[in-house]
């Protein structure tokens, strides 16, 4: 078994305390297959809470923190920004970066977002790089064009050997939130795509990079598309928010 599998729950600008409570309740007794990790990413102020909780509850082999979003810069005068350092202090290992929504709504562009990874790397968090293709762009046939150059910068930034250290979710923007997910074939697809894609840098590398499928994935999907041979797991929003389906959706997911 060469490659883990991840789920991870990005609960966007949704959930509060109770939620934090009722999921670390939840996970500490979910039933994991071999070599998975749940990741659980709040919004920034829950953060340290989360953490409090792992900790007490000494959950930390059961479930790892995540951040939504951390700044390019490491400090200094960025109103509303957040720092790696401010995010180790809280025992968060992983980082989504560049999620959909903040390359459209925030208008960070694939050379922002390779800043980002290589911020988050030097810190020694984890990223969960997102990228993805609009529904003009698959119907245009551009999937392939649009994943590589959103990948390109960041290889550029950070030389491909720092892939060792990275976990690319491919989130077809629209499938996210929508009901309409990707079937398991046209995600694995594309998933083999992405693999080929870093595999023409390096072909071991390639062969470890753990990548996550998300855009409605929900307990009724997640084991046929976990079960296809390049998806090491997902990314999940809206069902990551019900701590039951939530915890189908890890117990399906399988290292590989
Ligand atoms: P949904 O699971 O709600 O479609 O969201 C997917 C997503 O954007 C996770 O980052």
């Amino acid at each position: 078994m060469t490659r883990r599998a991840i789920v991870a729950a990005n609960w966007k600008m949704n959930g509060d305390l109770a939620l934090v409570n009722t999921m670390v309740s939840g996970l500490a007794n979910v039933e994991l297959q071999d070599n998975v990790n749940v990741v659980v990413c709040p919004s920034s102020p829950y953060l340290s809470e989360l953490s409090a909780q792992v900790k007490t509850k000494q959950l930390s082999a059961a479930i790892s923190i995540g951040a939504q979003n951390v700044s390019e810069h490491k400090q200094g005068a960025y109103t509303g920004e957040i720092s790696t350092q401010m995010l180790q202090e809280l025992s968060v290992k992983f980082v989504i970066i560049g999620h959909s929504e903040r390359r459209s709504y925030y208008h960070e562009s694939s050379t922002q977002i390779a800043h980002k990874v290589h911020t988050a790397l030097t810190a020694g968090l984890t990223p969960i790089l997102c990228i993805g293709e609009s529904e003009a762009e698959r119907a245009m046939e551009q999937t392939d064009t649009v994943l590589a150059a959103q990948l390109q910068p960041v290889i550029d930034e950070i030389g491909i050997e720092k892939f060792n250290d990275v976990v690319i979710a491919y989130e077809p923007v629209w499938a996210i939130g929508t009901g309409k997910t990707a079937s398991s074939e046209m995600a694995q697809e594309t998933h083999q795509f992405i693999r080929q894609f870093l595999a023409q840098a390096d072909e071991d590398v390639a062969a470890k990079v753990p990548l996550l499928y998300g855009g409605s994935v929900n307990a009724s999907n997640c084991e046929e598309l976990f079960a296809q041979s390049d998806i090491d797991g997902g990314l999940i929003g809206g069902a990551s928010l019900q701590v039951e389906q939530f915890k189908i959706i890890c117990s399906a997911a399988k290292g590989k």
